[in-house]
This record gives structure tokens, C-alpha cells and sequence, in this order.
């Protein structure tokens, strides 16, 4: 049930959203949530995170659309292409995951981050959606996000 259901509503989105589309969506939407998270990427250091928009219909074009973020944004939605794909048999996408969850924690990344992640993408998915995001969408994502958060912080 949770799979069908999460397969449908990310065919939904992908189809109206190109993957940048939807990268700009969730990160703008992270950021928002915690702007700190901002001086972790390459790509923004000389981005002043005090004139991060606040309008998630005008991001902020230098930020959202420079070759890092656009980089950065396929690889994260790509990630989540795979486990859409992947949904009936993770085993090889869970190994994936726990290496990418290794690099994550050099890097700094915390367990309060994934949390903040894991909203920014409930709410992305409401924002792409609309009315075809109701209780079912948002358990069956929310069961997804646990997977994807257990896996990569489970060497913390
Ligand atoms: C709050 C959560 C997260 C933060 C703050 C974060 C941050 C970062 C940072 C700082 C980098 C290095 C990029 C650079 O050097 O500019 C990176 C790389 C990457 N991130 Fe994340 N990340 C988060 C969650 C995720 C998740 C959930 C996925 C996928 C499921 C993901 C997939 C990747 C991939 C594939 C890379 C490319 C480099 C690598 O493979 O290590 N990230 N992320």
C-alpha cells in the first residue's frame, strides 16, 4: 500500500517538476527551517544567508541558480528517484545509503538536520501536490523519510 502510494504521487511530481525544480523547492524550504545549514555546501560561500528569500515563488536566483546548487539539487532528487524505484527491494539502496550517511556525518551533518530534511520534504510534497496530498501521502513519505534518516544516522 505505502509503496503504490508513494510511487503514484512522486510519478506526479516528477511529471510537473524537473528534478532542479524540485531540489529548489525542498533545499529553499530547508533553508528557510534552519539557514545555518547553508555555509555546510561549497556552493554558497558567498552567499549571505540574511537575504535568503523568504517568497518560495522567488528564490533567490544567484543561490538557486548556480551550476553547484543545480548539481547538488539532481544528485539529492536522483537519490530519491532510486529509492521510489527501489521500494520493494532496498537492500542495495540501504548499502548506498549508509555509505552516503558516513560522508554525511564527516561532513557535520546532525540528526536535528535530517529531522528539518525530512519536514522541508513533507512540505515540498504538499507544495507540489495540493489536494492530492492527503493522510495517506503524508504517512506512507513519512514511513519513507524514517527509513532514510534510520539508515544514514545509524552510525552516529
Ligand atoms: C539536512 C540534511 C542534509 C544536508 C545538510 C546535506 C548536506 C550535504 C553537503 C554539505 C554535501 C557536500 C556538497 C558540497 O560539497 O557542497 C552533500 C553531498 C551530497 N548529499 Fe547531502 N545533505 C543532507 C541530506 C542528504 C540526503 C537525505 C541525501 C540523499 C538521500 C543526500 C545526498 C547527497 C549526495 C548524493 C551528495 C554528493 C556527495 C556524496 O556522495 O557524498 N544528502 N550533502
Amino acid at each position: 500500500m505505502k509503496v503504490e502510494v508513494i510511487t503514484s504521487s512522486w510519478d506526479v511530481v516528477r511529471t510537473v517538476v524537473s528534478a532542479e525544480g524540485i531540489g529548489t523547492m525542498l533545499f529553499h524550504r530547508l533553508f528557510i527551517l534552519d539557514p545555518t545549514l547553508l555555509s555546510f555546501f561549497k556552493f554558497s560561500t558567498s552567499f549571505d544567508f540574511h537575504s535568503l528569500s523568504k517568497d518560495f515563488a522567488a528564490p533567490n536566483r544567484d543561490l538557486f541558480e548556480s551550476e553547484g546548487f543545480l548539481n547538488h539539487a539532481r544528485i539529492v532528487v536522483g537519490a530519491i528517484d532510486m529509492l521510489v524505484k527501489n521500494l520493494r527491494d532496498l537492500g542495495k539502496c540501504l548499502e548506498i545509503l549508509t555509505e552516503l550517511g558516513e560522508r554525511h556525518k564527516e561532513y557535520g551533518i546532525t540528526i536535528p538536520n535530517y529531522d528539518a530534511l525530512g519536514v522541508a520534504l513533507i512540505n515540498t510534497l504538499k507544495a507540489g501536490l495540493g489536494d492530492q496530498f492527503g493522510g495517506k501521502e503524508e504517512e506512507s513519505w513519512t514511513w519513507l523519510w524514517g527509513i532514510i534518516k534510520a539508515t544514514m544516522t545509524k552510525m552516529y
